[in-house]
């Protein structure tokens, strides 16, 4: 692992060999065009390095206008990690290579550093992200298993274009039989974890497997109430002299997983890349609570959203 004491360049090596990720990353779920490029472009003039997209946020082109830009300018490509990811309805092994190669072009890429299952569930093949009944129901594909649509991306490691291949939303469950018969080993897990969903069980896999487990919803999907405005983040934040955003994040890292926020302004770019690290009195109080909360059910069905809060 190349060991920084500053957690805002923390790396993690990857288990395949092919580099390392680095620890805090930028998230691109961001709905509108406008501000992918602008939030994109603040995060990589803040520091941010590591870029999560997918295929399902449909804004794969804004984030490459944002990246190339970037690129333009003197970054080396090298020096940013890209992941993207493979959409509910191109599992059929014959459907990745080209929902790859559209992701690329999109992106305007040569080679992506990581290539994620979006989710495990697999949707009627088709352009339709969303199939439906007339009911209003999901239309699954019961003809693909999760190890078909992994052999697929295995392949696409052996072409070259990608470097490291992984699943997203899944458990151990779902991760332990593709470990198990994987040729190429996961080297990422996606997940939602946070103090009220810390999912420490995954985490001690992950960790004696070296996989990384990379953490969404760090803030808790900045909802209120929740994560920002809880009373031991906040009274940690003032006993720093950090911001409570500042505080879940170095956490999320000081606890050993990777993590991906998503500020959509130039100064929360700053301040979220801005993390250091916390005394251990503090990570323990933060690993003590109790609160016990998922904020996103794309775990159960596949369909992605975070629940509403009320308040
Ligand atoms: N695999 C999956 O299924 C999955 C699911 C969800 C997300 N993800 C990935 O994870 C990334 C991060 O997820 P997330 O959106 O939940 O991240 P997050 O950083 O926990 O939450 C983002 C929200 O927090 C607010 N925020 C950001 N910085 C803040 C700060 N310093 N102070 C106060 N509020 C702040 C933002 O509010 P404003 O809107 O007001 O700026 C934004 O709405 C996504 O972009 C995506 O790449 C993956």
């Amino acid at each position: 692992m190349t060991e920084s004491s500053d957690l805002r360049l923390k790396r993690m090596p990857l288990n395949n060999g092919s580099g390392s990720i680095p620890a805090l990353g930028f998230g691109t779920l961001i709905p509108d065009a406008a501000v992918t490029i602008t939030a994109t472009r603040d995060a990589l003039d803040a520091g941010f390095r590591h870029f999560d997209c997918a295929e399902r946020y449909g804004n794969e082109r804004e984030v490459g206008e944002a990246l190339q830009a970037g690129l333009a300018a003197g970054i080396a490509r090298e020096d940013i990690f890209v992941t993207t990811k493979l959409w509910n309805s191109n599992h059929r092994p014959e459907r990745v290579k080209p929902a790859f190669e559209a992701s690329l072009e999109r992106l305007g890429l040569k080679y992506l550093d990581l290539y994620l299952i979006h989710t495990p569930f697999a949707f009627q093949p088709g352009d339709d992200q969303d199939p439906r009944d007339q009911n209003g129901n999901v239309i699954y594909d019961e003809g693909v298993t999760l190890l078909d649509t992994w052999r697929a991306l295995e392949s696409l490691v052996d072409h070259g274009k990608c470097r490291a291949i992984g699943l997203s939303d899944v458990g151990l469950n779902e991760l332990l039989p593709i470990y198990e018969s994987a040729r190429i080993k996961p080297a990422v897990v996606q997940v939602e974890a946070h103090p009220y969903l810390p999912e420490t069980e995954l985490l001690e896999f992950c960790k004696a497997k070296g996989i990384v487990l990379l953490a969404f919803a760090p803030l808790g999907h900045g909802m209120r109430p929740g994560l920002l405005g809880d009373p031991v983040i906040s009274a940690i934040a003032a006993r720093v002299g950090k911001t409570p955003a500042q505080v879940l994040l170095a956490w999320a890292v000081q606890r050993g997983t990777a993590v991906l926020t998503t500020p959509k302004t130039a100064a929360r770019a700053r301040e979220n890349f801005d993390i250091s690290a916390l005394p251990q009195d503090a990570l323990n109080e933060i690993s003590g609570i109790q609160t016990r909360q998922r904020l996103n059910p794309v775990v159960k069905t596949g369909v992605p959203g975070f629940i509403p809060q009320g308040g």
